[in-house]
C-alpha cells in the first residue's frame, strides 16, 4: 500500500486504538473479547481507520489489566484463541485495516514462567533474565522508585536478594542487556510477524535499558510522590536504549511494511527531545509517541507552541505521531471541555489531530465524544486508582465499556460489564450518532475522509500562520497545492486571517451554514470553530456525501 510519495500506511493512515476489555463482549461475561471486536470492524471501516493498536491481549494475571504478560506468543483465554486473533486478522485485513499489537517487554509478570524459574535460585538459569542484587546498608540497591508508587526495589526472601519494578510489584523489569533476553524478544516479534500482525507499539521504551551501575537518582525539590521528586536519568532514558531499538528496527525490517510505534512517557509537559531521539534520524523506531499535545493547556497558544517543538525536533527522515488521548489519560473532552461548549470542542480536538503533518492516534469512543466515568470505590480496578483512592489518578475512568447504543449496558454486553457504563450512554452512543447528521461521528468520518481525499492534507509541509489571540493556523503544502487550517480555541467568534492572493474554497466548516468560499484577509472563525480551506482549486466538493472506495491489504 505504497503511495507515489513513498509513504505507507502508517505515514498516511489514522490509527485507532482498541482497549479490548471495553470494545465489544461476544460472549456475554462483561468483558470485552476478539470476536467482539471482529463484530465491530465495519463501524471501523466505516469510520475510516487504516489501522487498529490493540492494547495486550496476551495472557495475564491482569495485575495491570494484561500490561503484565504471562505468555508472550499466547491469547489471553477471557480475549479468545488465537484461532479467534486469526479471524479477527483476516478481516481487518480484508477490509484495509491493519493490526498492530502492544509489546509489553520492559517487564513481564511475575508470574510469567521465565520469572518463576528466576527467582527459583541465585544460580537459576535464568537469574540474569531480570535485574537482581543485593541491598545496600541493610536497605535497597539504590534510592529508585517504582512509578505506580512505593521502592521500586522488592526483596525476595527466598533468593535473598531484590529484584527490579520499575511498576507494580507484579512486573518485575527484564534484564535487556541480557543477550537472551534479546534474543527471546527477537523470537516473540518473529512469531507474530509471521502470524501476519502489521506492527508494534512498544510499552514505555525509554524504560527498557538501566543504568549499569544502578547509580542513585539525582533528587529535585518539587513533586507530589517520591517519584516525582527524582531526576530519572539511570532508572530511564538511558541514551544507549536508542542502539536497542536500532537493533529492534532491523529486525522488524525483515518483513515488508511493519511498523514501530515507541511510547517514550515523560511525565508532564513531555519531552519531545528525548522522543525524538527514539527515530534514530529514520533508523530507530518509525513511529514515538510524545505526549506535549495532549498534556497542552486548551490553547492556541499551548497547543502552537507544542506542535512546532515537535516539527522543530525531528528531522526529515522522521514522521510525527499525534494523539490527544489513551488509555493512561483522561478522556479529552473530559479534560477540555464544559456541558456548554463540548459538542463544539469536540470538533477543534478531531480537525486539530487530523489535519496535523503526521500520524494521528485516535482512543476508542474519542469519535462519539465519549467521557470519563466516575467509578466508585467498590468498583475499582486500576491498581493506580486503588492504591491512591481518593486522588483522581487512577486510569478506569476512560475505559469504561464503549457506547455502542440506548439498550442495557450500552449494546456493550448482555451481562453487568467489569467497568460501568457511561451513564449518559442513551445520549452518546454509536447508534444514535450514526443517525444525527450534526454529530460528532459523522465529523470525524467527515475529516477522515477529507484526509483520504486530499493528498496535500497526509502529505504536506507543516507552516504555522501566525494569527491573533485564540485562534491557531497552519497550512499543509504538496506538490502546489494549499490547504489552511483555522482552529479557533475561544468559546468566542475571534478574527483571523488567510493568505490573500487566493480564493478559498472551503473544504469543512464547523459553522452551521458554512461558506464555499472565502476570500483571503481577515475574516472571523465562530466560537470554538474550525475552518480548513483550499488554496484556488477549481470543483466545488459536497459535504456529507459519504461512499468510498478502499483496497484490501495486498499481500
Ligand atoms: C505504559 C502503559 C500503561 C502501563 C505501563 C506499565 O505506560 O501504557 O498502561 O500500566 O506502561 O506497563
Ligand atoms: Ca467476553
Amino acid at each position: 500500500m505504497g503511495d507515489d510519495a513513498g509513504r505507507l500506511w502508517w505515514q498516511e493512515g489514522v490509527i485507532y486504538q482498541i482497549y479490548p476489555r471495553s470494545f465489544a463482549d461476544s460472549n456475554g461475561d462483561g468483558v470485552g473479547d476478539l470476536r467482539g471486536i471482529t463484530g465491530r470492524l465495519d463501524y471501523l471501516r466505516d469510520l475510516g481507520v487504516d489501522a487498529i493498536w490493540l492494547s495486550p491481549i496476551n495472557p495475564s494475571p491482569m495485575f495491570d489489566f494484561g500490561y503484565d504478560v504471562s505468555d508472550y506468543l499466547g491469547i489471553a483465554p477471557e480475549f479468545g484463541t488465537l484461532d479467534d486473533f486469526r479471524v479477527l486478522l483476516a478481516e481487518a485485513h480484508a477490509r484495509g485495516i491493519r493490526i498492530v499489537l502492544d509489546l509489553v517487554m520492559n517487564h513481564s509478570s511475575h508470574l510469567h514462567p521465565w520469572f518463576v524459574e528466576s527467582s527459583s535460585s541465585r544460580t537459576s538459569d535464568k537469574r540474569d533474565w531480570y535485574i537482581w542484587h543485593d541491598g545496600r546498608n541493610g536497605g535497597p540497591p539504590n534510592n529508585w522508585q517504582a512509578s505506580f508508587g512505593g521502592g521500586a526495589w522488592e526483596w525476595d526472601e527466598a533468593s535473598r536478594q531484590f529484584y527490579l519494578h520499575s511498576f507494580l510489584r507484579e512486573q518485575p523489569d527484564l534484564n535487556w542487556r541480557n543477550p537472551r533476553v534479546k534474543q527471546a524478544a527477537e523470537d516473540i516479534v518473529a512469531w507474530w510477524l509471521d502470524v501476519g500482525v502489521d506492527g508494534f507499539r512498544l510499552d514505555v521504551i525509554n524504560w527498557f535499558l538501566k543504568d549499569e551501575q544502578l547509580r542513585d537518582n539525582p533528587t529535585k525539590l518539587l513533586g507530589r510522590r517520591p517519584y516525582d521528586r527524582q531526576k530519572h536519568v539511570y532508572d530511564r532514558n538511558r541514551p544507549e536504549t536508542v542502539d536497542l531499538v536500532r537493533w529492534l528496527r532491523a529486525t522488524v525490517d525483515r518483513w515488508p511494511e511493519r511498523m514501530l510505534v515507541g511510547e517514550v512517557y515523560n511525565e508532564p509537559p513531555g519531552n519531545p527531545e528525548l522522543s525524538a531521539s527514539y527515530y534514530a534520524d529514520g533508523a530507530g523506531l518509525h513511529l514515538a509517541f510524545d505526549f506535549s499535545l495532549l498534556f497542552s493547556g486548551w490553547s492556541a497558544d499551548d497547543f502552537g507552541r507544542a506542535i512546532d517543538a515537535w516539527e522543530d525536533v525531528l528531522s526529515p527522515a522522521c514522521w510525527p505521531t499525534y494523539t490527544l488521548g489513551n488509555h493512561d489519560q483522561r478522556r479529552v473532552l473530559s479534560r477540555y471541555a464544559s456541558d456548554a461548549n463540548r459538542a463544539a470542542r469536540g470538533r477543534v480536538a478531531a480537525a486539530l489531530v487530523l489535519t496535523l503533518r503526521g500520524t494521528p492516534f485516535l482512543y476508542y469512543g474519542e469519535e462519539i465524544g465519549m467521557l470519563d466515568v466516575k467509578v466508585p470505590r467498590s468498583r475499582l480496578q486500576d491498581p493506580l486508582g486503588k492504591s491512591y483512592w481518593p486522588l483522581p489518578v487512577g486510569r478506569d475512568p476512560a475505559r469504561t465499556p464503549m457506547q455502542w447504543s440506548a439498550e442495557a449496558n450500552a449494546g456493550f454486553s448482555p451481562a453487568e460489564p467489569w467497568l460501568p457504563v457511561h451513564p449518559d450512554f442513551a445520549e452518546i452512543n454509536v447508534e444514535r450518532a450514526e443517525a444525527d447528521p450534526a454529530s460528532l461521528l459523522r465529523w470525524y468520518r467527515e475529516l477522515i475522509r477529507l484526509r483520504r481525499d486530499e493528498p496535500v492534507l497526509r502529505r504536506g509541509s507543516y507552516r504555522r500562520l501566525p494569527q491573533g489571540t485564540g485562534v491557531l493556523g497552519y497550512v499543509r503544502e504538496h506538490e502546489g497545492e494549499r490547504v489552511a487550517v483555522l482552529l479557533n480555541f475561544e468559546s468566542r467568534p475571534r478574527p483571523a486571517v488567510l493568505p490573500t492572493g487566493a480564493s478559498w474554497r472551503v473544504l469543512a466548516a464547523s459553522a452551521r451554514r458554512p461558506r464555499d468560499r472565502v476570500a483571503g484577509g481577515t475574516i472571523e472563525v465562530e466560537a470554538d470553530g474550525v475552518l480548513i480551506a483550499k488554496a484556488g482549486a477549481p470543483q466545488a466538493r459536497t459535504l456529507g456525501s459519504e461512499g468510498r472506495a478502499r483496497s484490501a491489504v495486498g499481500r
